[in-house]
């Protein structure tokens, strides 16, 4: 007998001792957030010479999770606030499991029937969430960027055309130049994704951002009038929850200017734009429907696995023209179906529809709301609780779920930028909750993202405490109070 075609005892097994091992983990309360092994104690630990001869199935799990849980922060705990990540909600892992397991190649409808039926209904389901145009298609892709990505490369074909180009059959050199605004403080990966599709760094339009960051509306009229002649084919990138503040651009000004000149209005939302799933948050995000397309995440705010996020085009032509692959082999799509890969740029790719349409399904429409109220309202909470301690300041206006903060009170920009660095390091060290660092308008700033599913106002509480412990002791040590 091979390994291959093992008894079914033996998949039962292992597929029951990775479900154990995964229940373990997850119930465990974490002791510190933060992993205990580093990168490079982590590969010296994976680093065994390629195997000649294969293993049996239960020591590779039981060497991959010896190996993996000293490398994994609690990231799925309450407790984590690094960067701005979901918890990978455990419905979203149930379905996720059943996803492996049911290994669907999700490129069209005839290959994986309810993977794709999955993703129309919950594409259908996100549009109504989000409360966003009924005729947008929806791409599922990896994640925010590629869901820029994929939005942009709509965009860019759409314009060109309205100018007589067809990039998708002439590419882009000697096509008419598109002119790019984007606020100074968008998200690296949108530069990214522009980057990607021929529009260069340098190449780019980019409008003055206010102290929290979003475009100066003013500036941003000055810009278009300025630097974008009659007719030019015109793309204009906003944000709807900025990475460090939390704010979102004045939609209801920038687009009707955008589209007074012809231009196309992509939307960076990956976690602000869940705002709108939330009646008290959504007048942050008005204006923002009349855009063109959109990019969000489900493993941010809607807590899926890791790696989903969604490309929403209002112009479902625009969107298919730009991503569609054709072949002999590949069954023709009626008007009446859809195949996920006409909306995205892989064929082969797993079936993160079901993902999605689980917890849409779990947390239904008041479910997503209050989790959204909550985590802006525990957000407030903490920024008030570090901002009563001297010497801590809470740099933005605390509108959504990011806090930004910074420790020193009024020593110099960079005595105020090592107390920073060193009570982020000591909050890491000390564990009970984990925060990330960034540098945002040349200040280190200390940064709490409040989006998992799990967090309590008690974990809220212990975080503001432990944080506030760190930069005492981080204070006495350098004098600084
Ligand atoms: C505002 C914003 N845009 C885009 C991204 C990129 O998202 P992803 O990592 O899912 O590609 C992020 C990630 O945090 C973000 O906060």
């Amino acid at each position: 007998m091979t390994r291959d075609d093992a008894p079914d005892d033996d998949t039962e097994r292992l597929l029951l001792a990775a479900a154990h091992q995964a229940i373990a983990y997850r119930t465990a309360l974490p002791a510190h957030q933060r992993a205990e092994a580093g990168y490079a104690a982590c590969v010296a630990a994976f680093d065994d010479p390629l195997p000649e001869e294969g293993e049996a199935a239960p020591d590779v799990l039981a060497a991959l999770v010896a190996r993996a849980e000293p490398g994994l922060h609690a990231a799925t705990g309450p407790r984590f606030f690094g960067w701005v990540i979901g918890n990978s909600h455990p419905v979203g892992v149930a379905a996720d499991w059943l996803t492996a397991a049911w290994g669907q190649n999700t490129a069209n409808h005839f290959a994986a029937p309810a993977a794709a039926a999955a993703e129309t209904v919950a594409a259908r389901w996100l549009l109504e969430v989000l409360r966003l145009p009924a005729e947008s298609s929806v791409g599922f892709v990896t994640g925010a960027t590629m869901a820029s990505f994929v939005a942009l490369a709509a965009a860019r074909g759409e314009v060109l055309a309205r100018a007589g180009w067809d990039v998708e059959a002439q590419g882009l050199f000697g096509a008419p130049p598109v002119r790019v605004l984007i606020g100074e403080e968008a998200h690296a990966s949108v530069f990214s994704a522009l980057q990607y599709l021929g529009f260069g760094k340098a190449s780019l339009i980019r409008v003055p951002a206010d102290a929290q960051g979003v475009m100066e509306p003013d500036a941003f009229a000055e810009r278009l009038a300025r630097d974008v002649p009659e007719g030019a084919p015109l793309i204009v990138v906003t944000q709807a929850g900025h990475i460090h503040s939390g704010a979102t651009d004045a939609h209801e000004r920038i687009v009707p200017l955008a589209h007074a000149r012809g231009g196309w209005v992509h939307v960076d939302g990956a976690f602000g734009l869940w705002a709108r799933a939330c009646p008290t948050r959504a007048p942050l995000a008005n204006g923002v429907e009349g855009a063109d397309s959109w990019a969000t995440d489900g493993h941010k705010w809607l807590q899926t696995p890791f790696d989903c996020g969604y490309a929403i085009v209002r112009n479902a032509g625009a969107h298919r023209r730009a991503m569609t692959i054709a072949a002999s082999y590949l069954p023709p799509v009626s008007e009446h179906e859809r195949d996920p890969s006409h909306y995205v740029p892989e064929l082969s790719r797993r079936a993160r529809g079901f993902a999605t349409w689980a917890l849409l399904r779990h947390f239904g429409r008041t479910g997503i709301a209050a989790m959204v109220e909550r985590h802006c309202a525990q957000a407030r909470r903490l920024a008030d609780l570090l901002a009563q301690e001297p010497g801590v300041m809470v740099l933005n206006e605390v509108v959504l779920n990011q806090v930004a903060v910074r420790f020193g009170g009024a020593a110099d920009e960079g005595a105020g930028d090592a107390l920073t660095r060193a009570t982020l390091a000591a909050v890491q060290e000390e564990g009970t909750c984990f925060a990330a660092g960034a540098s945002w308008r040349g200040r280190w700033i200390l940064r709490l993202s409040v989006i998992g599913g799990s967090t309590t106002d008690d974990d809220i509480r212990l975080s503001a405490q432990a944080i506030i412990h760190a930069w005492r002791r981080v204070a006495s040590a350098a004098g600084a109070l």
